[in-house]
């Protein structure tokens, strides 16, 4: 570990309020998932657990009530979280009704161009993810969950799987529904993906959020005959990707790119969807993606995006505004999802948004 992370780390753990800056190098910096526990649960493992459960929840007492209805959420959650599931439970705007305390970013998710969201798709007062090795032992853990929380209702669900997950070059790779392997422009190391995804203390974020991570949810349809009427070479250009990860010109999959030599996006096309998601190679967007495949039926398949910041604005809002007008836009339609924020590990949060 370098000594400026080994800094800014101890930093962070010293605005939790802990104790040394060697208390904090276990918590922030194990990937491995046998030490599972160490790490926040939404960045466990290299690559995340191949099923995984969105809960949006709204509160379903008065607001009041809302301090011991997070409370109970957080103790729920913290007691299924671990071994075989990461669970995580993170804030959405309407919860956090005093600005002062608020994180800067969080508000409810804007509609981007092309949007169309559905209200009952959409935001929530809190998310819950539940994700773990098989489709029934998620489903059964959310259903514990929710029975123990009958202070919130379900505002909307959505399953997802991660089909032919893996890892490989140290990153969790995975095939969306388009057929093509996403992943790759993820960091390769734990302490990369940290560093792009956890609240710094130099940010001017409140103290509490500090450690914490915004999570931004986009339900990404897919009108995926259309995509089949493209031959695999047009596919590739949209993307700007092999399916398998590859260049378009040839490089390796693991490798970064770099766009200079091809100014007129003769190999990779200027608007195809890796060149504008990540434009200036040598400064890739700051944002873990961790997303998951769904299917819900009648052909309403598509993408569960998901992705984690320190920075709402440099990270998700800065590509969303690049990918518009992209070559891929023709064939998805954002129906849902919102902004939430994950808070930090431990409970100081919860003192000062939600004494009791
Ligand atoms: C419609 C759904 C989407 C599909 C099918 C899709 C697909 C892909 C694929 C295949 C890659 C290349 C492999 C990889 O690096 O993972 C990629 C890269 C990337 N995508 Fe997406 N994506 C989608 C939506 C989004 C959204 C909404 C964002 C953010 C606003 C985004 C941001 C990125 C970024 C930052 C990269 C890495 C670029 C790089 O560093 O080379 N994607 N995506």
């Amino acid at each position: 570990m370098s000594s400026r992370r080994r800094l800014l780390l101890a930093a962070i753990f010293a605005a939790l309020g802990g104790g040394s800056a060697a208390a904090i190098a276990t918590p922030f910096l194990c990937d491995d998932r046998r030490n599972g526990d160490k790490v926040p649960a939404f960045l466990r493992g290299v690559a995340p657990f191949p099923h995984g459960q969105i809960l949006a929840l709204d509160l379903a007492v008065a607001r009041t009530m809302a301090a011991e209805a997070v409370r109970d959420a957080h103790r729920t959650v913290a007691a299924v979280d671990g071994g075989p599931v990461s669970v995580w439970l993170a804030l959405g705007a309407g919860l956090l009704r005093e600005p002062v305390v608020r994180p800067r970013h969080l508000k409810l998710m804007p509609s981007f161009l092309g949007d169309l969201q559905d209200p009952e798709l959409s935001h929530g007062d809190l998310l819950v993810q539940i994700t773990g090795t098989s489709a029934h032992q998620v489903a059964k853990n959310t259903q514990d969950l929710l029975g123990a929380l009958p202070q919130f209702r379900v505002r909307w669900r959505v399953h997802g799987v991660r089909p032919e997950n893996r890892e490989e070059h140290g990153r969790g790779l995975a095939r969306n529904p388009f057929g093509f392997t996403e992943g790759y422009g993820n960091p390769a190391d734990y302490d990369s993906m940290a560093g792009r995804a956890l609240v710094r203390p130099d940010q001017g974020e409140p103290t509490w959020a500090v450690g914490g991570s915004y999570q931004v949810v986009r339900i990404i349809k897919f009108a995926d005959e259309l995509w089949r009427q493209d031959s695999p070479r047009e596919q590739e250009r949209i993307i700007g990707r092999g399916r398998d990860g590859r260049w378009l010109d040839g490089t390796p999959n693991s490798e970064r790119l770099d766009f200079a030599p091809d100014p007129h996006g003769r190999i990779t096309p200027l608007d195809s969807h890796v060149r504008r998601a990540a434009p200036d190679r040598r400064h890739p967007p700051p944002l873990v993606r961790r997303s998951y495949n769904y299917d819900r039926g009648d052909g309403d398949r598509g993408l569960i995006f998901s992705c984690f910041q320190r920075d709402l604005a440099a990270g998700f809002e800065a590509v969303q505004k690049r990918l518009q007008g992209e070559a891929m836009a023709k064939y998805i339609l954002t129906v849902g999802g919102g902004y939430f924020f994950v808070p930090p590990p431990g409970d100081v949060w919860l003192n000062v948004l939600f004494p009791v």
